[in-house]
């Protein structure tokens, strides 16, 4: 019997027009008001398009907004908990109320999407901080982004004219659709996703590993989408995933592709949205850590996991996996965490992640038990070549 886990909703989305389809509204697109979008906009586009986002189909309405930002649900009570808006410039909005339709492009303006006008209304952007940051505080750097667009959206259904080419990761880049069936050809019933926005390090692997002990495989997953700036860029990550995939992962039991989206650094909201992304690729169950898509002391450690209480297992429909915060115990000698591990802090391998990427700019390595060497020889190198052409 084939098995896979059903889409969130219950329908796997995908709004690509082809063939005739897309010539016919590459047509009508001249004539649409033109909206230049963000890079976080053409991200959400593809995960739209692709059903990464399912349910979605397009941008939230003002209605759908609302419930999304007060009580992290669709209107029609679909759990959802991070507003997937389109910001629209203020002098575009007389013209955008006259429209049926308009015209998403690129920065080089090619036509990307087309979008009914269906709902056109004004945010307070501070009230969506605190309710989905919970906090406004501009350093944030969801908040910061927040707050530098503008207070107009526009929600409505789109459809992907032209798909941006699936970029530098081309070859990790899959959809839901094929991932789904990648599963199935290989036989994976339970399927763990991964979420990450930084190299394998120990800790990472361990988890990894303890959730692959009890499923059929693990879904390496990094967000290659937008990051903030002193995020380890992308390019560099995706080679220290491939050092440690080929030196200590099982390679028929591990898929390892790229997650288009941006990252909000939203915390807890951010996790509800990171598991039902994952389960729309197809996977049972989903890791959350310490401070999941957490950033500076916004959200409590656990704060990631304890908001899953909200909301029943049937709603969700993908098997959350939580872990404590864990490590390199020197007297353990092993890895473990703050729930298996009886010795106290000074016999634990525990770096902020500030100090490793100062060691690492340095060019200094971190001690194997917090980081493989074949991983940091490559992020050290990566930092290097950044370094050298930022000059
Ligand atoms: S995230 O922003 O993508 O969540 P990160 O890449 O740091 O950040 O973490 C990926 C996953 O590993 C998250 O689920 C996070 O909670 C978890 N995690 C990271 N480091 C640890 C750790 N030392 N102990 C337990 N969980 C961790």
């Amino acid at each position: 019997m084939e098995y896979t886990i059903a889409p969130h909703g219950g329908r796997l989305i995908n709004r690509i027009l082809e063939g005739e389809k897309k010539q016919e509204w590459l047509e009508r697109a001249a004539s649409f008001p033109q909206i230049t979008v963000s890079k976080v906009t053409l991200s959400d586009l593809v995960c739209i398009a692709t059903g990464v986002f399912s349910p979605l189909t397009g941008f939230l309405s003002e209605e759908d907004y609302k419930s999304v930002r007060d009580s992290m649900r669709l209107s029609d009570g679909t759990v959802w908990s991070i507003p997937i808006t389109l910001p629209v410039p203020e002098e575009k909005v007389e013209e955008i109320k006259k429209a049926d339709y308009v015209t998403l492009t690129d920065s080089e303006g090619t036509v990307i999407a087309v979008q009914e006008v269906h709902s056109l209304y004004r945010v307070d952007q501070r009230e969506e901080a605190r309710k989905v940051y919970r906090t406004d505080d501009e350093k944030h750097p969801g908040v910061a982004r927040l707050l530098r667009q503008s207070p107009y959206y526009l929600g409505g259904d789109i459809w992907l004219v032209n798909r941006p080419d699936r970029g530098r990761f081309a070859r990790y880049t899959y959809d839901p659709a094929e991932t789904r069936q990648m599963f199935i050809e290989r036989g994976w019933r339970k399927v763990v996703g991964f979420q990450t926005r930084n190299p394998v390090h120990r800790a990472h692997e361990y988890l990894q590993k303890c959730a692959l002990e009890t499923v059929d495989a693990l879904f390496l997953h990094p967000l290659v989408g937008e990051t903030k700036a002193d995020d380890i860029p992308a390019d560099v990550r995706v080679k220290s995933y491939e050092v440690i995939l080929k030196h200590y992962y099982p390679q028929d039991r591990v898929l390892f592709g790229v997650y288009p989206a941006a990252m909000r650094y939203a915390g807890p909201r951010e996790a509800i949205f990171h598991a039902l992304a994952r389960k729309n690729y197809g996977c049972t169950h989903f890791i959350v850590g310490r401070d999941h898509a957490g950033v500076g002391n916004y959200y409590g450690t656990y704060d990631s996991q304890k908001i899953f209480t909200q909301f029943t297992e049937t709603e969700l429909g993908i098997t959350p996996l939580f872990f404590e915060h864990s490590f390199y115990c020197k007297k353990c000698a092993g890895m473990a965490s703050y729930k298996t591990c009886p010795h106290s802090d000074e016999d634990r391998v525990i770096l902020s992640g500030t100090k490793v990427r100062q060691m690492l700019s340095e060019g200094i390595y971190p001690p194997p038990e917090f980081s493989r060497p074949e991983v940091v020889k490559v992020l050290i190198e990566g930092m290097r070549e950044k370094a050298k052409t930022s000059l």
